[in-house]
């Protein structure tokens, strides 16, 4: 794991798994920096679960190991950034990655593919993405596109087939490539 974009991932796969309906995912890029949000509504963490989410092999999940959120800390502190995270039980979670750009921050990574991953295993779960980079700004919301498709094409084909079907048209129209144009 050593893409910024699979450190989003990350993240977004513990907020579906923690119940989600809604992920907000950030990424911000400045001069000397970038900043990953990602908050959810999901089921949230005690303040003791909280502490103990970034030490590693800390899991509340049978068979998993509790390595992400240590691994991208780790990461994070390389640069001489850090991880921070908030979450209160019940409401939801909020943890925020910052990397300083040097010669330790990881490349970008593809947030398309992680956007669309997203989409087709999660699809239940509704989530925003937000890219930033020298004050501009793009997003991606599923609500919006369910909004503007027909919901009978969504009963017959299924959510996660025809959010594919979206994704290949637009993905490329909506980014650009830009997306991929913030390196550190
Ligand atoms: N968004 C979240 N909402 C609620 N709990 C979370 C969230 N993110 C992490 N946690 C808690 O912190 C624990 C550690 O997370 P971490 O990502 O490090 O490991 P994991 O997801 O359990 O296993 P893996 O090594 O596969 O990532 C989780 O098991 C879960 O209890
Ligand atoms: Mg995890």
């Amino acid at each position: 794991m050593n893409e910024l974009s699979l450190f989003v991932l990350e993240l977004a796969e513990n907020s579906a798994e923690a119940g989600a309906l809604l992920v907000k995912a950030e990424v911000r890029s400045a001069p000397e920096s970038v900043e990953i949000t990602v908050t959810d509504d999901g089921e949230g963490m005690t303040a003791e679960q909280s502490r103990d989410a970034v030490n590693t092999g800390y899991t509340t999940k049978s068979g998993r190991r509790g390595r992400g959120l240590p691994l991208i800390k780790a990461a994070a502190e390389k640069t001489g950034g850090g991880l921070s995270l908030s979450s209160r039980a019940g409401k939801g979670t909020k943890v925020r990655v910052r990397f300083i750009k040097n010669e330790y921050c990881p490349p970008m990574g593809d947030i398309n593919s992680v956007i669309r991953i997203l989409a087709i295993c999660h699809s239940n779960m509704d989530f925003r993405f937000e890219i930033e980079q020298s004050g501009k700004r793009m997003t991606f919301d599923t609500r919006v596109i369910k909004e503007r498709i027909a919901p009978a094409k969504i009963s017959s084909g299924g959510v996660s087939s025809w959010i594919r079907e979206y994704l290949n048209e637009q993905t490329e129209f909506i980014f650009g490539g830009a997306a991929n144009e913030i390196t550190c």
